[in-house]
């Protein structure tokens, strides 16, 4: 198996992130990766917003707490209660992947790059999460002020995100994988 594959299978969704950082140009790697992500007519319709510093975090982190505070949805407001909150996980990176909604393909867009940022992120030893929560902020006030303050490009909207970082436990045994979900056709 090569080094390629290995990492599409081994890569797992992190959950548990150390407090140090990733490095600068470890960075630049995982967004290069995303911005050579295939997109729709290559309109490259997506914007990465990356944020690290701590009380961005932490008042993106809060606005999701509301938002899941008043989702109607019961496991989501019983996650809200908790003092450790946290819906990235403590992680020290998030890359918020916008798009522009009037482009062909922005959520494919948007989700490819996010994915592909994860296979690069494992590539490297840097640990990733999925994080669907942002995408719940574009239709709320609160979230409408905070994308403001994000400075997302005009008329986009959150696609997707991911929480980065160093890895603080084992890594988690990959989730069974569903059987009979291909059929080939020869
Ligand atoms: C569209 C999408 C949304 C997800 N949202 C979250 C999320 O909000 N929080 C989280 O911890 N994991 C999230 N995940 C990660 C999945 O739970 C994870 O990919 C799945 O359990 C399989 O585990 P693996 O990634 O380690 O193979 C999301 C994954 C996808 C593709």
């Amino acid at each position: 198996m090569n080094e390629t594959i290995k990492t599409l299978l081994n890569r797992r969704s992190v959950r548990t992130y150390k407090p140090e950082q990733i490095k600068d140009e470890d960075l630049q790697i995982i967004l290069k990766a995303g911005m050579y992500a295939p997109s729709a007519m290559n309109q490259q319709s997506r914007h990465f917003t990356v944020v690290q510093n701590k009380e961005t975090l932490r008042r993106i982190n809060e606005t999701c707490k509301v938002i899941f505070s008043k989702s109607g949805n019961q496991r989501f407001e019983e996650m809200a209660k908790s003092e450790n909150f946290s819906v990235f996980h403590n992680a020290p990176t998030l890359i918020i992947v916008s798009g522009d909604e009037k482009a062909i393909a922005p959520q494919c867009d948007c989700t490819l790059a996010n994915g592909t940022m994860f296979l690069a992120a494992a590539s490297i030893g840097i640990a990733s999460c999925w994080i669907h929560a942002l995408t719940q902020i574009n239709g709320t006030a609160e979230g409408q002020a905070l994308i403001k303050e994000l400075g997302l490009p005009e008329g986009n909207k959150i696609f997707a995100s991911g929480a980065f970082g160093y890895n603080a436990s084992e890594l988690p045994i990959a989730p069974p994988r569903k059987e009979n979900v291909v059929t080939i056709l020869k």
